[in-house]
């Protein structure tokens, strides 16, 4: 299972990487955007936080397959590290996919709203499709049905493709795709931060506390130091 942070928001990367087992960062367009800052330095500030063996997901911009297949060499050549480049899934994303895979460039296939274009995507060689469920449930699918079918489709051809899950907007559709089997998800910092966010657990740990220190006035860690 992997727990990927999709955001290019330094701090939030630095502070999340601290405290959960995070497999590595997706990326986007409008999520690099929305730092304000040079792209290429963002993307390697990223890299330097994470450090070079976990997962890298750049995105590229070009429409047409050769532009794309020339962006993404222009992206491994430039970040060092663990990364992939994530090729949104029309026609000449497919034709790009299956480029690259003979250039030995890993791919995402992203943009995935149906399982026929998971299908196409994994087929021409991407190493993960990235079905955006969130988006399409604000459509008139229902992202959970989208992602286990892609699930299936997948294992019935024996395809190697992993299915990463992206496009969240609250821990039940998280939780949704994880019981149709996804090999990981990919949600904003916030969101992964919401994961946690029980009010009893907060209760509890705090009852907890209060009746140990009734009894023996003192932190635990203080009593183990006097043994
Ligand atoms: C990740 O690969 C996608 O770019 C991202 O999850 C889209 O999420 P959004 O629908 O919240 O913008």
């Amino acid at each position: 299972m992997q727990l990927v942070i999709d955001s290019a928001n330094i701090e939030a990367v630095k502070e999340l990487s601290q405290y959960l087992p995070i497999d590595g960062v997706t990326t986007n367009p409008s999520i690099i955007v929305k730092e304000k800052k040079e792209f290429l330095s963002l993307l390697r500030e990223i890299r330097h936080v994470i450090g070079e063996e976990k997962e890298l997901f750049v995105q590229t911009i070009s429409e047409k397959a050769e532009d794309i297949v020339q962006e993404a060499h222009y992206i491994c050549n430039t970040i060092s590290g663990n990364l992939l480049v994530k090729v949104p899934v029309t026609i000449e994303g497919i034709k790009a996919i299956r480029m690259l895979k003979e250039d030995g460039i890993r791919t995402l296939g992203t943009t995935v709203y149906t399982p026929m274009s998971a299908l196409l995507a994994a087929k021409a060689g991407a190493e993960y499709v990235a079905p955006y469920v969130n988006r399409i449930d604000n459509l008139t699918g229902t992202g959970r049905n989208v992602v286990s079918d892609i699930v299936q489709i997948f294992k019935a051809n024996n395809l190697p493709c992993k299915v990463l899950a992206a496009s969240f907007k609250n821990v039940q559709q998280i939780q949704d795709v994880f019981l149709a089997d996804v090999d990981g998800i990919t949600a904003s910092p916030e969101l992964i931060k919401e994961i946690f966010n029980h009010p009893s657990v907060e209760r509890d740990v705090k009852k907890f506390r209060e009746e140990w220190l009734e009894q023996y006035g003192i932190e635990s860690n203080s009593l183990i130091s006097t043994i």
